[in-house]
C-alpha cells in the first residue's frame, strides 16, 4: 500500500484538538493570505512539548502573527514567558493584538523586531526551549547559537524539516540545501539528541545534552 500523505494529513486534522475562535479566526486567516503558520497538530505538539518538559521560558524565532506563541502559551505555566521575535513590526502588532484576545496571555510575552538570530544571540538568560520558524536559508546558522542558548535538557525544537518533500530531491535547490544542512548538523551534533517527526512539513524535536 503507497500513503498519500496529504490524505492522511486530512485525517489527522480531524481529531485536532478543540480550541479558541482566535486558532480558528487565525487558521482561516493564514489560509486567506497563504501566510504560513504550524497548523493545529503542530501546534498541539508545541503545546504539549512544552507542557511536559515543564518550559517556564520559550524563544520564537520567527513568530508571524502569533499562532504558534498561542500554542506555547497554552502550556507554559503562569509564570511563563515567550519571546517572539521578527524582522516585520506588522506581524508583532498583530500578534499582540492575537495574543492579548485571551486575557491570561497578558504579560506573559515579549515582543522583539529585527534579525531573529541577533536577538536570540543578544539574550542574557538561558531558555528551555528554542523554536526555530525563519527562512530556511538561515536554519544551519540556528544550531551553535541554539546550544549556547539553551539549559541543558532544552529543546530546539526546528519546523519544516522536511520541506514540501524536497529533502529528498536529487538535485535540490539552494533553499533545501539549507534545510538539509540542517538536518545534517543535528544528526551529528554533540550537543543535541534529535527525532525528525514528519508531521505536517516535518518537526524535528533536539534535546539539548
Ligand atoms: C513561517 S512564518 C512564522 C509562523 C509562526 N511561527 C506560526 O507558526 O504562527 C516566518 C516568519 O519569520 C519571519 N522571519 C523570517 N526570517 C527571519 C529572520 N531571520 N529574523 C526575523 N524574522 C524572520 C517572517 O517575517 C515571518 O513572519
Amino acid at each position: 500500500m503507497s500513503l498519500d500523505i496529504n490524505e492522511l494529513h486530512k485525517y489527522l486534522e480531524t481529531l485536532a484538538p478543540k480550541r479558541d475562535d482566535v486558532f480558528k479566526k487565525l487558521e482561516s486567516k493564514a489560509s486567506e493570505d497563504n501566510f504560513p503558520i504550524v497548523g493545529p497538530l503542530v501546534g498541539q505538539m508545541l503545546y504539549m512539548l512544552a507542557k511536559i518538559s515543564k518550559a517556564e521560558k520559550v524563544f520564537e524565532l520567527g513568530s508571524g502573527f502569533g499562532y504558534s506563541a498561542l500554542w506555547f502559551l497554552q502550556g507554559l505555566p503562569e509564570n511563563g514567558l515567550i519571546t517572539l521575535s521578527d524582522f516585520d513590526q506588522s506581524n508583532l502588532d498583530q500578534a499582540k493584538v492575537n495574543l492579548e484576545s485571551i486575557p491570561e496571555n497578558t504579560g506573559r510575552f515579549i515582543l522583539k523586531q529585527g534579525d531573529a538570530l541577533k536577538l536570540l544571540e543578544a539574550e542574557k538568560q538561558s531558555q528551555d526551549i528554542i523554536f526555530n520558524d525563519i527562512d530556511k536559508e538561515a536554519y544551519p546558522k540556528v544550531i551553535a547559537l541554539a546550544a549556547q542558548k539553551l539549559r541543558r535538557g532544552g529543546l530546539l525544537i526546528s519546523d519544516n524539516t522536511i520541506w514540501h518533500g524536497k529533502v529528498l530531491d536529487q538535485n535540490p535547490d539552494s533553499t533545501t540545501q539549507s534545510v538539509l544542512e540542517h538536518n545534517k548538523l543535528l544528526a551529528e551534533s554533540q550537543n543535541f539528541q534529535t527525532i525528525w517527526i514528519p508531521l505536517r512539513d516535518g518537526v524535528s524535536v533536539s534535546i539539548k545534552m
